[in-house]
């Protein structure tokens, strides 16, 4: 028995020698007072909940919030916070016989949430244009952050009361991405904290890994165009210059011609239509101990062949 009522007292003295809770309070988005008192960790007991703006009725908690069962704070709805916040806030916490009475100045512990449906606009003057939505716009001052092409991030100030922010001249070939916070500004009683970033609004046709892939696919492209303009170059001179020392070595016969277009495709392709027109011009003076009609007509078969539609003399594919 003695033993029982040494730990109630020191259960008890454990007990009101505790600190009292520090309640915090905020005016969260000018629509309620979030208050929350369990800074130093979970209370031991059920605290109930009242608070009253200074001159007003004091108000039983509407909605608590909790962890594990046990009451940490208080969500009080209260209209036109815009102008209430300047009043003294009290709050109560009792439990039992113990209650624990302070006093918040709200006026700059607004909170408000981010700004919503921030949109962007291609406007006809070629400028960008941003706009968003706030509540009490004509107390919300805003700064904006954007960045071109996921570079470093820009930081730029609206004034209170404006809701849309311009970038002049985009490039089209970039990738802009905006977003948006805000807070009561100094004219209203300036607040503390912003809120956060708003949703990330983007423009821009062309992405980074979208340029990146245009240029692979052109790539190849341009080096076929390339070597087809050297072959064509390389044909025009060689049957006009000394054509008995140096003997174009390019197709000396059809059955090799047709294994180089299975293998090569394009270059040997263009040469042996180079060769053919040369050998119709009657200006062929390569290699070839056909006649110029039998070996025509072989220049002919491969081309259509190879093309699968008339060849450049305008005759059927072959076959058709
Ligand atoms: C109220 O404040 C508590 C603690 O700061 C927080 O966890 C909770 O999300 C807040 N609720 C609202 C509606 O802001
Ligand atoms: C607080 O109240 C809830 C129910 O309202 C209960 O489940 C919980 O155990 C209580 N916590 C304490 C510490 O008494
Ligand atoms: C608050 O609630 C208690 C019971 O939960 C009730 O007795 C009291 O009258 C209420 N006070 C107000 C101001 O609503
Ligand atoms: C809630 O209870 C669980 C288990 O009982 C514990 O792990 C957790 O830390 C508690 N949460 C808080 C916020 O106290
Ligand atoms: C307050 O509560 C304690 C125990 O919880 C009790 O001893 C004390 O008499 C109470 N005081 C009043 C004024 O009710
Ligand atoms: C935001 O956009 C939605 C749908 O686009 C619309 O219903 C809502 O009214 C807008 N909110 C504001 C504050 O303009
Ligand atoms: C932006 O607007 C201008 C003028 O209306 C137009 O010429 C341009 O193509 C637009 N750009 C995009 C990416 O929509
Ligand atoms: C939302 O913002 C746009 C552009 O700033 C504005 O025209 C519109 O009236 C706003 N809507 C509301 C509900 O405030
Ligand atoms: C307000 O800002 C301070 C300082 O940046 C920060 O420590 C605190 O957590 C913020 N409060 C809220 C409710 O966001
Ligand atoms: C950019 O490209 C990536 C991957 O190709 C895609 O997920 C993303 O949506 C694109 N962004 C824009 C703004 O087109």
């Amino acid at each position: 028995m003695p033993t029982r009522l040494l730990l109630l007292l020191c259960l008890s003295g454990h007990v009101f020698t505790k600190e009292p809770p520090e309640v915090d309070c905020w005016v969260i988005h000018l629509k309620h007072v979030n208050c929350s008192w369990n800074k130093q960790g979970t209370p031991d007991v059920n605290y109930t909940f009242y608070s009253w703006f200074h001159s007003e009725k004091e108000k039983n908690c509407t909605t608590y919030v909790s962890e594990n069962g046990t009451n940490t704070g208080c969500i009080q709805p209260y209209d036109e916070l815009m102008d209430r916040r300047f009043s003294t806030f009290h709050t109560r916490l009792s439990h039992g016989n113990k209650t624990f009475e302070r006093t918040h100045q709200l006026k700059q512990k607004v909170l408000l949430d981010a700004p919503i449906n921030l949109t962007v606009k291609n406007d006809s003057d070629y400028n960008l244009w941003f706009y968003w939505n706030q509540t009490a716009a004509h107390c919300v001052e805003s700064e904006v952050r954007f960045r071109v092409n996921d570079k470093n991030w820009e930081t730029s100030l609206v004034s209170i009361g404006t809701q849309k922010y311009c970038i002049n001249l985009p490039s089209s070939s970039s990738r802009y991405e905006l977003q948006v916070k805000s807070r009561v500004g100094e004219n209203c009683g300036e607040s503390f904290n912003w809120s956060s970033w708003s949703e990330p609004a983007v423009w821009g046709s062309n992405n980074i890994t979208d340029t990146n892939v245009s240029v692979s696919a052109w790539t190849p492209l341009l080096y076929v165009v390339a070597a087809v303009i050297l072959i064509l170059l390389v044909m025009m001179i060689l049957p006009n210059e000394r054509l008995r020392i140096i003997p174009i070595p390019v197709i000396p016969k059809p059955s090799l011609l047709l294994y180089d277009i299975e293998s090569l495709r394009r270059p040997p392709l263009r040469a042996a239509e180079a060769q053919c027109a040369a050998r119709k011009a009657g200006r062929w003076r390569g290699p070839g101990t056909r006649s110029a009609a039998a070996t025509l007509d072989a220049c002919r078969a491969l081309l259509a062949d190879h093309l699968s539609y008339g060849d450049r003399w305008g005759n059927p594919p072959a076959g058709a």
